[in-house]
């Protein structure tokens, strides 16, 4: 089993949308996956086609420990099981504050799950608060996902120091899987960014030879309730998170 959070401080780097395709992508390989929300927004479920407002178990009472894993997931599509997250997830996140141990609570979940998966892949919120934490507990391998813009820079070179920082403290076994390049438009700024990004991440982490393009038709499934196999499974966008899912089996974190 391989537990991978998917993490990215700064908003829109294309965590969630990694998130649900890339784990449709794993499924339709016939692995065995379950997509966690650690998101009180609650896209992973919206973006799968269930309204998150309407979901009545979800992490947050995971994490207050008042149900287990089990008793949350449901079957969003064949091999691939959701946990999902909404708005209550943010009270959760206060009460965490005050408690001894919170760090832990999204691993000793994991611990006691019944069924086995290939892949948990967890969705992070945009922030290196208590929720991203807890991912970061709870999981073998961190993937960034990274929008290829400016700003993205100054971003993944602040998570990486954070991650490396919380390796020490708190998860010694962490590793680190890659930064994934996402939103990459046909722009000489991208490819600039892209070059930097490259040239910087030296051997502290795995760049993925796959990479996403900014393409609407990948918001477009999102905003339909399906993953990209579903709204268009002969797209550019499908090929790339194919490609994407076959490359994570061939990468280990480091
Ligand atoms: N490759 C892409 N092409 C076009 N639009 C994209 C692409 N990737 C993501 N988007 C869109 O960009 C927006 C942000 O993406 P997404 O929600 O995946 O990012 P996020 O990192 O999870 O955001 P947040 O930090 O708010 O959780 C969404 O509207 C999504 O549909
Ligand atoms: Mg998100």
């Amino acid at each position: 089993m391989r537990i991978i959070a998917l993490a990215n401080q700064k908003g829109g780097s294309a965590k969630t949308t990694t998130t649900i395709n890339l784990g449709a992508a794993l499924a339709l390989q016939k692995r065995k996956v379950l997509l966690i929300d650690m998101d009180p927004q609650g896209h992973v479920a919206e973006g799968l086609g269930f309204e998150a407002e309407s979901i009545e178990k979800d992490i947050s009472q995971v994490l207050e420990q008042k149900l287990t894993l089990d008793e949350i997931i449901f079957p969003a599509r064949p091999h691939l099981d959701l946990a999902p997250a909404n708005i209550l997830l943010s009270q959760a996140e206060a009460m965490l504050f005050t408690k001894n141990r919170r760090e832990d609570r999204l691993k000793n979940a994991i611990r006691r799950l019944s069924n086995h998966y290939d892949y948990i892949l967890i969705d992070c919120p945009p922030s290196l608060g208590i929720l991203t934490i807890n991912a970061l507990s709870a999981a073998h391998e961190v993937l960034i996902t990274m929008a290829a813009e400016y700003y993205a820079l100054l971003g993944v070179g602040l998570l990486l120091n954070t991650i490396e920082d919380f390796r020490e403290d708190l998860n010694p076994d962490l590793k680190i899987l890659g930064v994934l390049a996402s939103r990459v438009t046909r722009t000489n700024h991208a490819r600039d960014v892209l070059a930097h990004v490259a040239e910087n991440l030296g051997d502290r982490a795995h760049l993925f030879a796959t990479q996403i393009k900014e393409q609407v038709i990948l918001r477009d499934a999102g905003a339909h309730g399906k993953h990209i196999f579903e709204y268009a499974p002969d797209s550019d966008a499908a090929a790339s998170f194919a490609a994407l899912a076959k490359e994570l089996g061939k990468t280990r974190g480091r």
